[in-house]
């Protein structure tokens, strides 16, 4: 008799003030490997975002509809935490050259002290992708710099919206 096998899933979670295509190449990338990635948008984050925690997650959503595979969603407190409700085995992050590398074995080596069942998966960032960033994209955004092709046409047309608000 078959037994259908459990499902793969993964936790992408990250501010994504606002999701860029480096994240959503990484998500694509993280399919080769996962039934299925919860692209989680903290509500508790050490920096200031700009959007609101709703406005995050309709990107991401609205970004990720054509990948049934995929969802956003919010959640607040321990990360840890919201990985076990989820059921997930792994933690899915991108690392971007060295810079990234000591934020990522911090909170990865945290992680793996608050829960030893889950494990954190990198996947080095695409070179496209490798000097990119949320905040370099909303400076340059600010300053009326072009962004097409660094984020979903969505995300660019919410930010264009941001930055004439903020003026
Ligand atoms: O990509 P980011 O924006 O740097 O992501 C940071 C994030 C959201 C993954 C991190 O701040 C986080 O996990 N926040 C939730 C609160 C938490 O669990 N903090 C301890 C992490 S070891």
């Amino acid at each position: 008799m078959d037994v259908e096998k459990d499902k793969l899933t993964a936790v992408y979670p990250g501010t994504f003030d606002p999701l860029t295509n480096g994240h959503v190449s990484l998500v694509k990338r993280g399919l080769d490997i996962f039934d299925e990635i919860v692209v989680a948008v903290a509500l508790h984050s050490p920096k200031k975002p700009l959007f609101s925690l709703q406005e995050r997650v309709d990107m991401v959503q609205q970004a990720f509809d054509p990948f049934p595979q995929v969802t956003g969603e919010p959640f607040e407190g321990l990360l840890i935490d919201y990985v076990r409700t989820k059921k997930a085995k792994a933690i899915l992050r991108g690392m971007r050259a060295v810079a990234d590398f000591e934020y990522e074995f911090q909170m990865a080596l945290m992680n793996r002290r608050l829960d030893r069942n889950i494990q954190t998966i990198f996947l080095m960032t695409d070179y496209k992708w490798l000097y990119i960033s949320s905040t370099l994209i909303k400076d340059v955004a600010r300053l009326g710099g072009d962004i097409t092709g660094l984020v979903p046409q969505n995300v660019q047309l919410e930010l264009l919206k941001k930055c004439r608000d903020e003026v």
